[in-house]
């Protein structure tokens, strides 16, 4: 089911994108050991809501969920996505994946990054530059006449190549007036296969890769989701807009 957009919704989604940039970066300029998950959500949120926006994540209930707690998600280390922020410490070594959106004006935009903290692992800086290269691959495959398959073998093969797995329990989605509408974009695929992308679609491509074996777990709080053998995990993701000009990316500052 396609959600096409126009040239002006485009440009809105552009505004919620400029805040979830902000708010991501100003949050990641503070991580370092000693701080908390919760301050990272404090800056966040307060970026948020000074741009007159508001979050698509706080209230989210998908059906037998409790309602999610906040307006960022803050993964760490084993940590795959959907962390709460709270009260845990960062430390010099931990990655932590900030995950944010904003709604602006009726429109949303969704982007997530994740950091090192101090000095990390060489694994966990290639686990770093692999995931975010593995989304810029798959970026340059969403276009018109492309299909959606097409995305998720770029981003498989990238990461498989460098020994590590693809996380497919969770995948990126269309997103524009609601957080999830539409199109599912799996982070494993094949070329030619899946819905045909065209001119007018707006999604968030975000692979989820595990330095070790992809199988997830949940914690107790119902939303946290985990590597289940421990190993690190990474998260980058982008909203994108297919358009007469190309892909744009909606959540890079620009
Ligand atoms: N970026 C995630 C997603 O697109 C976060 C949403 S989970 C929420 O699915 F509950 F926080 F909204
Ligand atoms: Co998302």
């Amino acid at each position: 089911m396609a959600h096409l957009k126009t040239r002006a919704d485009v440009e809105k989604m552009r505004i919620a994108g400029r805040v979830v940039h902000r708010a991501i970066q100003t949050a990641g300029k503070a991580v370092a050991p000693g701080v908390t998950t919760a301050q990272l959500e404090d800056i966040a949120s307060s970026i948020i809501s000074d741009s007159g926006g508001t979050s698509p994540f706080l209230g989210y209930a998908p059906q037998g969920h409790p309602p999610y707690p906040a307006w960022t998600c803050i993964s760490v280390n084993s940590e795959i996505v959907h962390g709460i922020p709270g009260r845990y410490v960062l430390k010099a070594g931990d990655i932590v994946s900030i995950d944010c959106g904003a709604e602006i004006d009726g429109w949303i935009a969704d982007s997530a990054w994740t950091f090192p903290v101090g000095k990390i692992s060489p694994l966990a800086e290639r686990l770093l530059k692999v995931t975010q290269d593995a989304l810029f691959k798959g970026i340059a495959q969403a276009k018109a006449g492309h299909r959606v398959g097409d995305i998720g073998h770029a981003v498989q093969r990238h990461a498989e190549s460098h020994g590590f797995s693809i996380i497919r329990e969770l995948t990126g989605h269309g997103v524009g007036r609601t957080l999830h509408e539409g199109l599912q974009i799996p982070n494993y695929g094949s070329r030619g296969r899946g819905t045909p992308l065209q001119c007018g679609m707006t999604f968030a491509i975000e692979p989820m890769i595990s330095a070790g074996r992809r199988e997830i777990g949940c914690l107790d709080d119902e939303w946290t989701i985990v590597t289940a053998d421990g190993s690190l995990s990474a998260h980058f993701e982008h909203t994108v807009a297919i358009t007469t000009n190309g892909t744009e990316i909606l959540t890079n500052g620009e």
